[in-house]
């Protein structure tokens, strides 16, 4: 088996027919695992600005560039940003924490300065910025994993949204999207499996009719992989512990409660519509 196929076949757990061609680039794309664990070994600013670099060289709609990225070392303001978030210790233990922001409120600003209309502050500029933001985040996870540093992403700041904002000085036009925090590996991680591509990649047009067969067998090649325990097991309190915990029984328990709900009235008092 060739490293490629063996890379795809570690992704999916079941062979899929690739070419057999193997670069930087694409190990480190196949080969991504978050990181949860750093050692103490600090990143030099020009290492940062070199990833921050790459962050910036993603796609942006129309080159707009909704986004910022606020980058807290500051000891202090981490474990602030840490305690919203008890939950993910390496928020504060990192060496870094990236902050990554929508930031609709720059061209808002420059439409003043230009002394134009501006008429986009609606859902469509939104999820742009969003988009903006989600690509220069994978950006920098793609470059800092193939220089052999590990990332975590972390939706979880948005919990507290208000604090979180009050702490970084968020103003009108900018909502958070996730943190990533950015450090040397303190172990290997895993890999984590994705869905087959009979599901998520539809051709000609969308069918998901074999869904619940096709998760089945993903769901049993998960649980021969990594038996989920006990604590990764969703709201064990509302639907117990289960020996066997698919990712699809899982997935289903997290989502069947509310998830920071209150987002859209985060927005809304950022003065973004979602019209
Ligand atoms: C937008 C986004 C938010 C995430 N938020 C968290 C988080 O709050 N805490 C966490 O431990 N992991 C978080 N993750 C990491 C995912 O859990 C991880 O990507 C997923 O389990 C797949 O694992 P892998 O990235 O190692 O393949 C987040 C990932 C993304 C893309």
């Amino acid at each position: 088996m060739s490293e490629t196929e063996d890379l795809v076949r570690n992704r999916y757990g079941i062979d899929v027919a690739v070419t057999d061609q193997m670069n930087e680039t694409l190990r480190t794309i196949l080969s991504h695992r978050t990181c949860r664990t750093y050692t103490d070994e600090d990143i030099s600013d020009e290492t940062l600005n070199l990833l921050l670099a790459c962050a910036q060289s993603s796609p942006t709609k129309s080159n707009l560039q909704q986004y910022s990225i606020i980058v807290v070392r500051d000891p202090g303001l981490r474990r602030k940003i840490g305690d919203l978030v008890p939950s993910m210790g390496w928020l504060a233990s990192a060496p870094v924490a990236l902050i990554f922001l929508g930031d609709l409120r720059r061209i808002r600003k420059l439409a003043e300065l230009r002394d134009h209309d501006y008429q986009n502050n609606n859902a469509d500029t939104f999820m742009n910025g969003a988009v903006d933001a989600a690509l220069a985040m994978q950006n920098l996870i793609t470059a800092a994993e193939s220089i052999g540093l590990g990332t975590c992403p972390i939706s979880y700041v948005r919990n507290r949204i208000d604090d979180l904002a009050d702490i970084l000085a968020l103003p009108d036009g900018v909502f958070p999207i996730a943190g990533l925090t950015l450090g040397y590996r303190a172990d290997a991680g895993y890999t984590a499996m994705r869905l087959p591509q009979d599901i998520v990649i539809h051709h000609d047009r969308y069918d998901d009719s074999d869904l619940a067969d096709v998760i089945e067998d993903f769901d049993d090649r998960g649980h021969q992989r990594f038996a989920l325990p006990p604590e990764k097991q969703r709201h064990t309190d509302k639907y117990g512990v289960l020996e066997k915990c698919t990712w699809s029984e899982n997935v289903s328990r997290q989502l069947s409660l509310p998830e920071r709900d209150g987002f859209a009235a985060y927005l809304k008092r950022k003065g973004i519509d979602l019209d």
